[in-house]
């Protein structure tokens, strides 16, 4: 299967209510639903020129954060973990995002469907990054997902699972401060953690393969980043950190994504990833 990210069709994003201290809905203007509209545009064409499919999912007016399909569930081994939203203003997404799987499975993109049991909060891939390098699920709890979803998670798809506690609103979902890249390198910024989840992220990546994020970095949302094979695709970039990626063999490419940041997503919330397996092809788990 070629690789193939789910993203959603922008026309109905818009900042109109706060759940996290990046949006403001006074600073929303028209001009910013044009650039977003370009903006998802143009990540769809850097994914599809990187060599990836993507499949689209409908607007739902009323639904604006339905862009970030990553919060829809997690996939893995063609399975789809759905999510549960911890704020109201999303829990309207659950329904289109569900149709959406079941048209994949349909369609035969996914095999299975799963549910959270009953209560459980989890915002989905945005809350668990699957480390192919190390074989296993980081998670992210503490500000939008329940701690006790990495154990599912972990059962669900036979893999450990490392839950990492959220120490900051601004980072408030995984993906937003850390990102395992295919070479094995971890972009991430340690001030979004717990001395704990810390201490948990060293004693698994050797100093060689830390990438730290500056705050700069991280205030522009680049650690939400899209890794396929050696391209990296993210939000505008400072020139260190573009400089300190190349180094590592990347080809880093830069999507302008501002109105998205404004409602505290990028390039790697943007887009679900179906394709993932836990066992690189060819290769015996
Ligand atoms: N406004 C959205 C929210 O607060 C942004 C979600 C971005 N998603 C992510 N996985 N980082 O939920």
């Amino acid at each position: 299967m070629a690789p193939t990210f789910l993203m959603t069709d922008p026309g109905h994003f818009d900042v109109s209510y706060t759940i996290n201290p990046w949006m403001s809905p006074a600073a929303w203007t028209p001009a910013h639903a044009r650039a977003a509209r370009a903006g998802s545009a143009a990540l769809s064409w850097a994914l599809q020129a990187a060599g990836a499919r993507v499949e689209m999912v409908p607007a739902v007016p009323g639904l604006p954060d339905l862009v970030f399909p990553a919060n829809a569930a997690v996939v893995l081994d063609g399975v789809a973990l759905l999510a549960r939203f911890r704020h109201p203003e999303r829990q309207g997404e659950e329904a289109p995002f569900r149709a959406a799987f079941e048209t994949l499975k349909r369609r035969g993109w996914i095999d299975r469907i799963v549910e959270l049991p009953d209560g459980l909060v989890h915002e989905g891939a945005g809350d668990a990054l699957w480390d192919e390098t190390r074989g296993v699920f980081w998670t992210g709890h503490g500000q939008r997902s329940d701690a006790a979803a990495a154990e599912v998670i972990a059962r669900t798809f036979g893999r450990p699972a490392v839950a990492l506690e959220l120490a900051s609103p601004h980072f408030y979902h995984l993906d937003t401060c850390f990102r395992p890249l295919s070479g094995g390198e971890v972009l991430y910024y340690p001030q979004a953690f717990t001395p704990r989840a810390l201490a948990a992220i060293e004693a698994r990546i050797a100093p060689a393969d830390r990438l730290i994020a500056t705050r700069q970095d991280a205030e522009a949302l680049c650690v939400n980043a899209v890794c396929l094979g050696r391209t990296v695709i993210m939000a505008r970039a400072p020139a260190e950190l573009k400089a300190r990626i190349e180094a590592r063999g990347y080809t880093l490419v830069e999507v302008d994504l501002a109105p998205f940041i404004l409602s505290g997503g990028a390039a790697f919330c943007m887009t679900l990833r179906l394709d993932l397996v836990s066992a690189p092809q060819g290769v015996p788990a």
